[in-house]
């Protein structure tokens, strides 16, 4: 029964693909085309001989502990599925044959207050998962849907689709709104497994998903006119770093469809940063934000030329950027790549800590005037660290710790209160003297001097 009924959906899904690529092809730019900052075109694996689906590997035998505050219904179906697993379905597994690492597809119904997500991931992940705040205690995901009160209201805006209008005047730091995925999938899925593998499972992870989840998606845009529910994913997906220390985490791409209703603006008033603990996307004002303005994002690092932000908006979501900075006029659109140009140099320059670097506390500061001048609210939070690194670097432990606090209130924002950048500038504060940066860079000069002499 339930394989039918899955071959059934699928073949609906099917359908539905023809039908509306062709549609998205005419449209060109269709709604809300969304985020991915570091995203990229798939890779196809070269060689698929020997792969094998592993359908019900076993694993949703195990009882996994969760807060049980769903009826047991919810969890078991008339498919047989063990009273305490919290997947809805037989997870269905991708490898290769005699491969010992698989992809499997994991759907929870009840995941952020019955939302639902899958995870298309490997079980060694799957069981990471399972220990992380977002599946352990319901209550810590927030619901973009659920608010009573929020401070927009979705508009549909003069060629520009739907978007979300303050109608209260809104203050840097405060929250507009929080979401969680409804699609989740490891990174190394798109290099292992080639296309024609790879998207009938998608499209099963999002068959899988509760009617509204599945509805949210579906109704995403994609831009490249490839298998509809791909197009989704390479067009709306976030990147996201999870499990693992520094530098060794695990590339996840994760779809929220709500972001989707956030244009785009190059000078955004509000910013995004996602939890890893509880699998929530938070999103706050940069800048005060009056009523009957629209809610922006930045789709792509701001901190670059505008013929680089044209290409990139146009590659990755098939739009022409039409901003107020991308058309403006050119004698202020030269001065702003000029600026930008010369920030980059000079940042290059404050992050290299070898005795040659010309850094100076000055020229943190100078970084800082130009972001100022060029409205990156968000970005600024990494050179305020700059100049709270560069001022402990030569002693003046003051002014230090003024850019450190400048750096945690601009960080939280930007890259959340878990992020590397605000922990290391909260040591700082704390002991300035005990810092690594600390008298950093009058060491490197005078060791280089007395070697010169
Ligand atoms: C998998 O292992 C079996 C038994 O060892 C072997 O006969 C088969 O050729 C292997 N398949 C691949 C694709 O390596
Ligand atoms: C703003 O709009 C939302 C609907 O999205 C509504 O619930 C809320 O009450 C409105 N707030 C104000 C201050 O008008």
């Amino acid at each position: 029964m339930r394989s039918s009924l899955l071959t059934y959906a699928f073949s609906v899904a099917g359908i539905v693909l023809a039908q509306e690529s062709s549609l998205n092809s005419e449209l060109g730019f269709c709604g809300s085309p969304l985020i991915g900052s570091t995203f990229w075109n798939p890779i196809c694996a070269g060689d698929r001989q020997g792969l094998t689906v592993v359908a019900g590997s076993g694993d949703f035998q195990e009882n996994i502990h969760r807060a049980a505050n769903k009826p047991a219904e919810v969890v078991l179906s008339a498919d047989g599925i063990l009273a305490g697993s919290p997947w809805s379905h037989k997870p269905r597994c991708l490898r290769f044959e005699n491969a010992t690492e698989k992809y499997c597809l994991y759907t929870s119904p009840t995941f952020a207050q019955d939302r639902g997500v899958t995870l298309f991931t490997t079980p060694e992940h799957k069981d990471l998962f399972l220990q992380l705040p977002a599946f352990t205690n319901p209550d810590v995901t927030q619901d973009a849907n659920r608010e009573p009160n929020p401070p927009y209201e979705s508009r549909q805006l003069p060629g520009r689709g739907v978007g979300l209008i303050a109608n209260r005047t809104l203050h840097r730091g405060d929250h507009i709104f929080s979401t969680t995925p409804v699609f989740v999938l490891h990174g190394d899925i798109y290099e292992t497994f080639a296309d024609e593998d790879r998207f009938p499972f998608q499209t099963d992870g999002i068959n899988r998903l509760p009617d509204g989840a599945k509805k949210k998606f579906l109704d995403l845009c994609g831009h490249f006119g490839t298998d509809k529910v791909d197009d989704i994913i390479n067009t709306n997906s976030f990147a996201v770093d999870l499990f693992g220390e520094e530098d060794d985490e695990t590339n996840y791409n994760v779809v929220m469809p709500e972001i989707s209703r956030l244009n785009h603006d190059c000078r955004p008033n509000a910013h995004y940063h996602f939890d890893p603990l509880t699998l929530t996307q938070h999103v706050h004002a940069l800048r005060t934000i009056m009523p009957g303005e629209e809610l922006t994002i930045s789709y792509l690092d701001p901190a670059q030329t505008r013929e680089e932000r044209l290409k990139a908006l146009r590659a990755s979501w098939g739009f022409a950027c039409s901003c107020s900075l991308c058309t403006q006029p050119t004698a202020q659109a030269k001065a702003s790549d000029e600026r930008i140009k010369y920030t980059l140099d000079l940042i290059e320059e404050l992050e290299d800590y070898s005795a040659d670097s010309l850094a100076t506390p000055q020229m943190a500061e100078a970084v800082i005037s130009m972001y100022e001048q060029e409205r990156l609210y968000g970005p600024i939070a990494e050179v305020y660290k700059l100049a709270a690194v560069e001022f402990n670097g030569v002693g003046e432990i003051w002014p230090a710790v003024k850019y450190a606090k400048l750096a945690i209130e601009a960080g939280i924002l930007y890259g959340g209160p878990y992020d590397k950048d605000v922990k290391d500038m909260e040591q700082l504060v704390k002991e300035p003297q005990m810092h690594w940066s600390h008298l950093l860079r009058m060491e490197k000069r005078m060791e280089r001097n007395m070697q010169q002499e």
